[in-house]
C-alpha cells in the first residue's frame, strides 16, 4: 500500500494581496507549491502526490511540478479549502491507504515533519497533527470585549501535514455538511470521535498569509543557502 500527499493548492490568498493565486507567488523565482512538494518529496515518505490547484491554472501548475515529479496528479479546486480536499481525494488511485493534507501555503516545512506524520499514522494513529505550543496569551472576544483569557498552557498551534487514514478521511469529508468551511481537515475526524494524536510541529512549518510571512520564507531561504 502506499502513502499519498494532498496538496490544497486553489486558494486566492486575498491576505497576501498578491495579484497571483498563493500557491503561484514565487519566492526567490520558484511558486510556493512547488517549495512545499520539494520539501514533502525530499521526506521519501510519499509515493503519490495530487496537487489541488486553482481552476484555470492546472496546465501551469502541472507544468511547474512535472520536472520534478512526472506522475503528479492535478485537479481544479473548489470554492473552499474542503471543497478542494474533497476533489484532491477523488482523485487518488485505490492503492492508497494514508493519506497526508498539506497546505502549499506552509511551503517551508521541513521533510522530517511528513515523515514523522507518515510514521505515527504508520503506527495506527488515524488521524496526526503537527503541533506548536502557542507563544501568545489567547482570548476570547466578543465584538471588542474580552470574554474570557483561555489557559495557554493547554492550547497548541496546527500545522500541516495532517495524516490520516484514508478511508478515515474519506469518511469524515463524506459526513461533512456541504458548504460548512472546515479550516483543518483533522477538525472533521474528531467530530466523528476519533481520536487525533499530536506530533511535534516546526517552526518553519508557518503558514504564508500576509506579506510579512513571505519576507520569513525569504529570510529562511537566503540562510539555508549560506547555511
Ligand atoms: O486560506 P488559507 O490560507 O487557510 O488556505 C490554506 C490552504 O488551502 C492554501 O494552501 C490554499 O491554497 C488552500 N485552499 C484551497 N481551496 C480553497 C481555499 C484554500 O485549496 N478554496
Amino acid at each position: 500500500m502506499r502513502s499519498a500527499l494532498v496538496v490544497p493548492a486553489a486558494g486566492r490568498g486575498d491576505r497576501l494581496g498578491a495579484a497571483r493565486p498563493k500557491a503561484l507567488v514565487a519566492l526567490a523565482g520558484v511558486p510556493l507549491l512547488v517549495h512545499a512538494v520539494r520539501r514533502a518529496a525530499a521526506s521519501g515518505v510519499i509515493d503519490v502526490v495530487v496537487v489541488v490547484a486553482p481552476a484555470g491554472a492546472c496546465d501551469e501548475v502541472a507544468g511547474s511540478l512535472r520536472p520534478l515529479l512526472p506522475d503528479v496528479v492535478v485537479v481544479p479546486g473548489g470554492a473552499e479549502r474542503q471543497d478542494s480536499v474533497r476533489l484532491g481525494l477523488d482523485a487518488l488511485p485505490d492503492d492508497v491507504d494514508v493519506v497526508l493534507v498539506h497546505d502549499a501555503a506552509r511551503c517551508l516545512t521541513p521533510p522530517a515533519v511528513f515523515a514523522a506524520v507518515v510514521s505515527a499514522v504508520r503506527a495506527g494513529a488515524p488521524a496526526v497533527i503537527p503541533v506548536l505550543p502557542v507563544s501568545d496569551t489567547v482570548k476570547r472576544v466578543a465584538g471588542d470585549q474580552v470574554v474570557e483569557t483561555v489557559e495557554r498552557a493547554e492550547l497548541v498551534a496546527v500545522q500541516t501535514p495532517q495524516g490520516f487514514d484514508r478511508s478515515a478521511l474519506q469518511a469524515a469529508h463524506a459526513a461533512a455538511a456541504p458548504g460548512a468551511a472546515a479550516t483543518d481537515d483533522a477538525g472533521m475526524l474528531e467530530a466523528l470521535g476519533h481520536p487525533v494524536l499530536t506530533v511535534p510541529g516546526h517552526d518553519h512549518a508557518f503558514k504564508v498569509t500576509r506579506p510579512l510571512d513571505l519576507l520569513l520564507a525569504h529570510a529562511l531561504l537566503a540562510a539555508e543557502a549560506t547555511s
